[in-house]
This record gives structure tokens, sequence and C-alpha cells, in this order.
């Protein structure tokens, strides 16, 4: 288990608001969708110590079985493909909903890409019109990692980063 310690929730809600600021500024005009989930995976990942693993799950539109393909990520290995109806991913896909997930032990189906992972979060990335994107996906080693600060924070970082984007075939408004 992680010996990282955990920090309260003002200094989350510090850090937060410096790497919303960054991608404030790092993403502003960009209108590529995979190099701002690049450049959203690496400041997160890089400001948390308590972030082991952090990535997107792209929702693949054409995919018969509804299926999520890893995106941009930092950490080990993610495994490739997530079916809607796996994983905590998957529930955060099927359902629309952030997944908090204290320990992922206790979660029935949870996909374990490192056995070292305690806990988990999964935000979904809803398009400006409403469509699933993909998810955010971000592991911990340490027990219970992430709190309501991390959910909201993360959830805002999501809804900044799908409002940017239409999902194909959505007409532009
Ligand atoms: N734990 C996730 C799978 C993705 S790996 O953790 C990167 C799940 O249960 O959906």
């Amino acid at each position: 288990m992680s010996q990282t310690t955990l920090p309260d929730a003002e200094s989350r809600a510090r850090t937060y608001a410096e790497v919303r600021a960054h991608l404030e500024s790092l993403l502003d005009g960009e209108d590529d969708l995979i190099a701002a989930m690049a450049t959203m995976v690496g400041e997160l990942h890089n400001a948390f110590a308590y972030f082991h693993w952090t990535g997107f799950y792209r929702a693949i539109p054409d995919e018969a079985a509804r299926m999520l393909v890893i995106g941009p990520y930092q950490g080990g290995h993610g495994c490739l493909r997530i079916a809607f109806d796996r994983g905590v991913c998957g529930a955060a896909a099927r359902t629309r909903t952030t997944q908090l997930v204290p320990d992922v032990e206790l979660f029935p189906g949870h996909i374990a890409c490192s056995s070292s992972t305690r806990s988990e979060i999964v935000v979904p990335v809803l398009s400006r019109g409403g469509t699933l994107l993909a998810v955010l996906d971000v592991d911990s080693d340490h027990e219970a990692a992430f709190t309501d600060v991390d959910q909201q924070h993360l959830e805002a970082i999501c809804r900044d980063l799908g409002a940017r984007f239409e999902a194909p075939g959505e007409a532009r408004s």
C-alpha cells in the first residue's frame, strides 16, 4: 500500500485551482480532443502524488458493443478496451455519473489493471450536446484516496473539457 500522505481539503482545493488555471491557459484555442486530453492527464498526474494512474477511456460510437477505448494516460499499462457492462469505467459510462470508489475490492466487477490499486474515481465527459465522449479514470494505491473535493473539481474539469467539443453528428449550435 502506498505510503503517500494524503493532503487535506484546503491543500487539494489549492492545487486544483492551480491546475485549472494552468489548463485554462494551456488549452486556450485548442480544438483537438486528444491534445486536450493528453495535456489534462499530464497536469493532473503530476500535481497529485496520490494519483498513481490517470487517463481517459474514449467512448467509441461505432462499436456495436458500446466500448471504451484507452486514450491518453500516465502510469503503468492500462487495459486497452472496456465494454460498458464492465468495471468502474463501464459503470461511469453506462450511468453517466461519477463513480467514487474508496475500496476497489468492494466494487463488483472492478478491473484491476494494477494489483496495487486500492481506490479509484471515474468521471464521465459529456460533449456540448450531451453525448458521452469519454471517462476520466484516476487510480490510487492509497485506500480511500479520493474525497468530495476531488469529485467536485474533476467533474468541473471534465465539464470544461466536454463543453469544448461536439460528438460526431452533433449539430453545431
Ligand atoms: N479499474 C478500471 C479499469 C481501468 S485500469 O484501472 C487503468 C475499471 O474497473 O473500469
